[in-house]
């Protein structure tokens, strides 16, 4: 089993699907199209009609129904077939596989699992119509299989070398260098840790200006990555004994990004990210937006050239530090998800091996 299917995927930002347009989509290897109905909400259906298999991408969208352009057989949107042409009677066989598709936090989300789709389980992003914050949306496709990504946004020690030119805002030695302190969380880790006395402004700061950062992020099934910084004058870790600073200390400036590593096949996967400061600095998002661009730019050279290296090295494995603690207790607990869905499909029982996964 190569996915994990009992939960929610993001497959693009809302404003990206345009009304009256079958969006084809590729997700977990299986082929879909999703569309707006009349209301707003959102449809999804396999990309395949089920009379002699032409692509449901290649129809008409009919208000809420989806027409294949081959011979004419319509579907609702829970993908019953609704109209053959020339014929009276249909077999309720006759039929697409239809997908939950909501829209939230200003994405839209598909879900991928047999059992009950759980709307709490789609995760906390701040939306880019947020008001409290300035958020901007972008996305990429990487050649390389999810899980690099998903080990990438984990160890956050590669920063201080992936991300090392000067005016990146990320390049300080404590990245790699800072103790990290992790822990598990239902379905996810967070991880915490303190840059000390930045000798670069945290992005938004001013250019002569010395802090003290605390980044924390939450990584969450199946790869979402929801990270906060917060910039604090100099001298506030240490105050902190380095522990988390406390919730009513109030930060100069803090920024977010959500982001969304989607698999779309064995090695392709979709990359979804929103990056922003909080409203009050609003006009820095674009500064902001474009500085992690670069970064990921960055990050994706590297990933795709270790993903085309672990293709020429079967069987060789690797070697898990000290860095790589919060890669490892994420990585086991996928692993169990995954081992527990192959082994029975049962949602319930999932959902009994996804609390003990993460209280071990
Ligand atoms: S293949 Fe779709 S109607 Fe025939
Ligand atoms: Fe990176």
């Amino acid at each position: 089993m190569k996915y994990l299917k009992e939960c929610w995927y993001m497959v693009g930002w809302a404003d990206d699907f345009a009304p009256e347009t079958l969006v084809p989509f590729t997700l977990l290897g299986e082929a879909v199209i999703i569309f707006r109905k009349s209301d707003g909400s959102f449809g999804a259906l396999e990309d395949r009609c089920c009379h002699r298999l032409a692509p449901l991408s290649c129809g008409r969208l009919e208000g809420d129904d989806v027409r294949c352009m081959y011979h004419g057989l319509k579907f609702n949107a829970q993908g019953a077939c609704i109209e053959i042409p020339g014929q009276d009677r249909i077999s309720p066989k006759v039929r697409v596989r239809s997908y939950l598709a909501l829209e939230r936090h200003s994405a839209v989300w598909l879900w991928m699992g047999e059992g009950e789709a759980d709307e709490q389980l789609i995760p906390e992003f701040i939306g880019i119509n947020h008001p409290d914050w300035a958020m901007l949306p972008g996305q990429m496709d990487y050649q390389a299989h999810y899980r690099l990504i998903n080990n990438n946004l984990l160890d956050l020690s590669h920063l201080t070398y992936v991300h090392n030119a000067a005016d990146s805002f990320a390049a300080e030695d404590q990245w790699a260098l800072s103790k990290m302190q992790v822990q598990q969380i239902p379905r996810g880790v967070r991880v915490g840790r303190w840059i000390e006395s930045a000798r670069r402004p945290g992005i938004l700061g001013q250019s002569d200006e010395i802090t003290d950062h605390w980044s924390t992020f939450d990584f969450l099934v199946p790869g979402v990555f929801l990270l906060y910084i917060y910039v604090f004058e100099a001298g506030t870790a240490a105050r902190c004994n380095r522990q988390e600073p406390p919730a009513d200390l109030p930060p100069l400036r803090k920024t977010f990004t959500c982001q969304a590593v989607t698999p779309l096949t064995e090695k392709t996967t979709s990359y979804f990210f929103a990056v922003g400061p909080n409203a009050e600095n609003a006009d820095k998002k674009h500064l902001f937006l474009q500085m992690t661009k670069n970064a990921f730019a960055e990050d994706q050279q590297i990933i795709e050239a270790q993903q085309k290296c672990i293709d020429r090295s079967p069987g060789v494995a690797v070697i898990p530090l000290a860095m790589d603690q919060a890669v490892m207790a994420f990585n086991r607990m996928f692993d169990e998800l995954i081992a527990a869905q192959a082994g029975q499909g049962s949602h319930l029982n999932f959902k009994e091996v996804v609390t003990d996964a993460v209280h071990q």
